[in-house]
């Protein structure tokens, strides 16, 4: 798994990585526009918001949000990646840290949206639920936590891409498995899943 300094260096070329696999329909990309898209007309639907981005990378879907006018903080650990959102929203707030440690990040505060895309597979399942049982936490009222992953129906499905793309994939990456999480996060909170892409889906998540 990359850690900090692994981003770093991809931080100049992740955007381009991006482009050709989503085009491609391939893993890991497949599926990143159109679910991108789809966020973004959900967040601009309910107006102006204030939005955390967690692993904010290079800031592709937030730089369209700042534009719209949102009030926007990004988190990340790669130092470069964060340069690169710097440079794109320079009146947005930025953190560096690891999302592990979330709360200890944004002690206090409270957002109307909570958004992390193709970030949270590098956390275990049980860290990606401890987190966004922490992440209700930091919400107003009416407030939607949006993550955007990698993510497959089953462990089957799982399975068969990755026999398909064995030479790139990652075995050290946790990728959300519908079948199994789905039924965790409902006992805490109110879940939708949509699939945008064999490899890719949003999740909705609210309180109860
Ligand atoms: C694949 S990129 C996704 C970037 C962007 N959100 C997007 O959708 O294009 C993953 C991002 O999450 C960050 N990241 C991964 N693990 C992290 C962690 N434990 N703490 C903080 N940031 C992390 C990486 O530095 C990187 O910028």
């Amino acid at each position: 798994m990359l850690d900090n300094k692994g981003f770093d260096l991809w931080a100049s070329s992740y955007d381009q990585t991006v482009k050709l696999s989503d085009e491609q329909e391939a893993y890991p990309f497949a599926g990143y526009e159109p679910m991108m898209e789809a966020l973004y007309e959900k967040v601009c639907a309910k107006g102006v918001q204030n939005i955390v981005d967690l692993g904010v990378g290079t800031g592709k879907l937030t730089k369209r949000l700042y534009d719209a006018g949102h009030h926007i903080t990004g988190i990340d650990f790669s130092e470069e990646m964060l340069n690169i959102a710097r440079d794109k929203m320079p009146k947005a707030t930025f953190i560096e840290g690891d999302l592990h440690h979330t709360s200890k990040l944004i002690t206090n505060q409270k957002f109307d949206v909570i958004i992390s895309t193709y970030a949270m597979h590098h956390l275990t399942d049980d860290d990606k639920v401890r987190l966004l049982r922490e992440l209700l936490t930091h919400l107003n009222e009416g407030g939607v936590v949006y993550i955007g992953d990698i993510s497959f129906e089953t462990h089957f499905l799982q399975s068969k891409c990755r026999k398909q793309h064995i030479d790139e994939w990652d075995d050290s990456e946790y990728y959300f498995i519908v079948t199994k999480l789905l039924p965790i996060i409902s006992t805490f909170a109110k879940v939708q899943f949509k699939k945008y892409a064999h490899c890719c889906g949003l999740w909705t998540i609210q309180p109860r």
